[in-house]
């Protein structure tokens, strides 16, 4: 057995392991964003599957236009708060941390409470189609251009949902920075057209970024873990690439890290592709080499190769989704060595909420 299972120090805390669950959307909150207690089960399974953190599903961050579809967790109110307090306790009474992933959809928006109206970088949707499993829209909507007010509300709703988090007891904050959501769309220069400070050069494209970061950082202090996801690919969109290519990507990962984040999560098809339009590096090879900045790493990890990535990036987690979602119990699994199962696609059908995937489980059994 690898270390991979051995307690390790993650920024300021200590994990049971180098295994986090990567965040994964499940639509199964109550219609007013309120995490239940079919979430609370959902995320102790993890916990007590071994994960040493688990990372949450995308949550939204203000009464705006932040929410992308219906029965998404928020994190506004009291009534969140107290929802996610219950989801904390649980995690943390079987041995893991949770993070809270704080996410803005952006262009990529399916459906709201609290607006009809998208609101993004500009007036650009996203490529391809909605996400049927999220909510069963056809069509994108075309978004808002988000003026100098709408980008201070988007940062100030990241800030206060972050001093919610800390209030729910969470152990730290993922800003969702990846997959075509809202912080991505400014660092993307398919969905980010503009030509004043927000846009243009990748020193303007990351300002709302490094702008979000600073000002969570000052509301929750220096001891709150605070790290973003990034990715070059989006949700509908696998082959997008920065234009500043490796080098970009390294002045993103130090620009982040000077704002105040202390990881950065790298997402993309694969771990080990070199995804970048010069250079030969994965998006994690980048971070790894960037002081002072931790490293979470996620795409296509499983029983097989999970040791090589151990070994190959020492310091960093090891994120997992489809084969997660497949075994909540993936790392007891590998402890044991038991036989880990494929995730089947029909488990997120017609819709990808966790009563749809308990369903689907008790038709396994039968
Ligand atoms: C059902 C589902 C929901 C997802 N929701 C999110 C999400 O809310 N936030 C996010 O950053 N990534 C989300 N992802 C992407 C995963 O976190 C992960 O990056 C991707 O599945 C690749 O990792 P894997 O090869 O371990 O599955 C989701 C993936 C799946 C399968």
């Amino acid at each position: 057995m690898s270390d991979v299972m051995q307690s390790t120090r993650f920024t300021n805390q200590i994990l049971a392991n180098r295994f986090a669950l990567a965040p994964m959307t499940r639509i199964s909150a109550e219609p007013n964003g309120t995490p239940n207690d079919v979430m609370a089960d959902h995320y102790e399974a993890y916990a007590q599957g071994g994960f040493g953190l688990l990372i949450t599903e995308g949550t939204y961050t203000d009464d705006g236009a932040s929410q992308g579809y219906a029965n998404q967790p928020g994190i506004i109110n009291d009534t969140h708060i107290e929802g996610w307090k219950a989801i904390v306790n649980r995690v943390h009474a079987a041995g893991s941390k949770i993070f809270v992933q704080l996410m803005h959809a952006g262009a990529q928006f399916q459906a709201n409470q609290y607006t009809n109206q998208p609101a993004a970088p500009s007036a650009v949707k996203p490529k391809g189609a909605p996400l049927g499993f999220y909510g069963g829209q056809t069509e994108w909507k075309t978004p808002k251009i988000m003026t100098m007010a709408d980008i201070r509300f988007a940062i100030t709703g990241s800030v206060q949902s972050a001093v919610n988090a800390k209030a729910a007891g969470f152990d730290g904050i993922e800003l969702h920075g990846a997959n075509g959501y809202l912080l991505n769309q400014f660092l993307s220069t398919h969905f980010n057209q503009r030509d004043d400070r927000y846009g243009g050069n990748l020193e303007n494209r990351l300002r709302i970024v490094v702008e979000t970061i600073k000002a969570v950082r000052e509301a929750v202090g220096n001891d709150f873990t605070l790290g973003i996801r990034l990715s070059q690919v989006t949700v509908t969109d696998p082959d997008y690439q920065f234009p500043e290519g490796e080098a970009g990507f390294r002045q993103i990962a130090e620009a982040v890290r000077d704002a105040g984040a202390d990881f950065v999560h790298t997402t993309d098809g694969h771990v080990r592709r070199a995804p970048f339009i010069e250079g030969t590096k994965t998006l994690a090879d980048v971070v790894a080499e960037v002081d002072n900045l931790e490293l979470i790493i996620n795409g296509g990890i499983d029983e097989t190769n999970y040791q090589d990535f151990a070994a190959d990036y020492p310091e960093a987690l090891l994120a997992v989704a489809k084969k997660a979602l497949a075994n909540p119990d993936f790392v007891q699994r590998l402890k044991d060595g038991k036989e880990i199962d494929d995730m089947d696609f029909a488990m997120l059908q017609p819709k990808a909420t966790i009563p749809n995937e308990l369903a689907w489980r008790r038709k396994q059994v039968v």
